[in-house]
């Protein structure tokens, strides 16, 4: 297991150039299930969650190529297995999303209960909702979900998957999947806006799929007999982006962000700009400055809500941020209120951080001091990994496979920046 160790107090500067978006390729990548045509995907981040989905796709019979340069060619023309058990699923909850390729394609679908994670219960209700609003049967079976369609396949109807904490993500992707090969159309109603899903969308319809609503709450998707392959190139991380943004906040430094969609960014841009920091920006890239040599932010509030708001995968790194305003800022959790594992570890290294619910009230300070510190989950790390590039000497953050798994060399490209930063291996 490897650890990164990092000496704070250099100003970051330089760019940075964006990467695919994780939680747009994993789906993607299932994607291909639903034909027996080749799908290549561009723009294919060197990520463990790839990886991992990649030796799922290939257990179930898809042949899954190697990675050339962010290149990556999926067939699934071959015998294809309808079980997804759980060694896979447990390493990586996105796995789920093979659910709904499976259950269109096969009629049959049978992949491991993800089960909770370290933020929370995280259920999958409104999958499995979808699946029966399509005339699927769903089961829990020894730990499996076991979703069958019935002998005349899957047909479209009308169905609501808003959750009380917005609308379903992954949940949307894996219903709208289905939808793709049902037979009439399917109306998703309280669907999920965030650009990933756009993309996934964009992906289908290149495949064949009719799905218009894209972006919207209402998404309107007309079955078709089946899909054929497709080349598609995966839209931009905005989670990387904005990680590498507050990055430079954080170390009172310069940094450009290229390759991305300024345009997904405008909550975390909003925040930026009130907390004091300049920002520039073209038509694919971002760039953050302080106001002066040695500038600490306001203090700024944040909530988290879905797209367009300011994602949850954004909330730990802007509190890392916020450790080092010059007064108190609150930060809201609105969609996984106990997402606050950082919390604890921050405080660490000498943050002011008091947490009720899924409120948290942050007091700045100047000084942060090194430490060690486990990083416990994708998000939750890479705010240790900011703080620790202002914090005064080292700091050690542990149990660092969960950074690899959503953030490409994180550490090369920190140096790159002017950052002090290595990886070593745990003892
Ligand atoms: N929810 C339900 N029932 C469901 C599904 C979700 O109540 O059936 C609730 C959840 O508990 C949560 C809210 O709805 O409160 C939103 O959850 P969502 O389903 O949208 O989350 P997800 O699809 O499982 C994806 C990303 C997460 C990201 C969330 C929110 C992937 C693989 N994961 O998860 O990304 O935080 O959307 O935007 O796309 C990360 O990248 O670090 C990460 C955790």
């Amino acid at each position: 297991m490897d650890k990164l160790i990092v000496r704070g107090g250099r100003a970051l500067d330089g760019s940075v150039r964006i990467s695919g978006a994780k939680n747009a390729v994993l789906p993607i990548m299932a994607a291909a299930l639903l034909t027996d045509q080749p799908l290549t995907v561009r723009g294919v981040p060197a990520l463990s969650d790839v990886r991992t989905l990649g030796a799922v796709l290939s257990e179930l019979g898809v042949e899954v190529g190697p990675v050339e340069d962010g290149t990556l060619r999926l067939e699934s023309a071959g015998e294809i297995g309808h079980e997804a058990g759980w060694d896979f699923v447990r390493k990586m909850r996105g796995s789920v999303c093979v659910l709904g390729p499976l259950l269109a394609r096969l009629g049959q679908a049978r992949v491991s209960l993800p089960g909770g994670c370290v933020f929370g219960v995280r259920p999958i209700d409104v999958h499995l909702k979808g699946f029966e609003a399509l005339g699927a049967r769903v089961r829990i079976d020894h730990g499996y979900i076991v979703a069958e369609a019935p002998s005349s396949g899957l047909r479209g109807s009308e169905v609501f998957l808003g959750t009380a904490f917005g609308s379903s993500v992954t949940g949307t992707m894996n219903v709208m999947m289905a939808a793709t090969l049902a037979r009439g159309t399917t109306v998703i109603q309280g669907a999920a806006c965030e650009p990933e899903v756009i993309d996934l969308g964009r992906c289908l319809q290149a495949m064949g799929a009719q799905i218009d609503g894209l972006g919207s709450p209402r998404l309107e998707i007309s079955g078709v007999e089946r899909l054929g392959g497709a080349e598609h190139t995966v839209l931009p991380d905005r989670i990387e982006a904005g990680t590498y943004l507050v990055a430079g906040a954080i170390t009172g430094g310069r940094v450009r962000v290229t390759g991305c969609r300024p345009g997904d960014l405008s909550s975390l841009v909003d925040r930026l700009k009130q907390a004091g920091f300049a920002i520039e920006r073209g038509d694919d890239w971002l760039e953050v400055q302080p106001k002066h040599f040695g500038f600490r932010p306001s203090p700024t509030d944040c909530t988290t809500q879905p797209f367009p708001g300011l994602p949850t995968d954004l909330q730990a790194q802007w509190m890392a941020l916020m450790c080092r305003a010059t007064g108190v800022s609150l930060i809201t959790e609105r969609i996984y209120p106990d997402r606050y594992m950082h919390l604890p570890e921050l405080v660490r290294m000498g943050a002011r951080i008091r947490r009720q619910e899924a409120l948290a009230v942050v007091e700045g300070t100047e000084r942060l001091s090194g430490a060690h510190v486990t990083a416990s989950d994708l998000r939750a790390s890479a705010a240790l990994v900011l703080a620790a590039l202002v914090a005064d000497g080292e700091t050690q953050v542990h149990r660092v496979y969960h950074i690899d798994r959503g953030y490409e060399r994180i550490e090369e490209r920190l140096v790159a920046l002017g950052a002090d930063i290595e990886r070593a291996e745990d003892d």
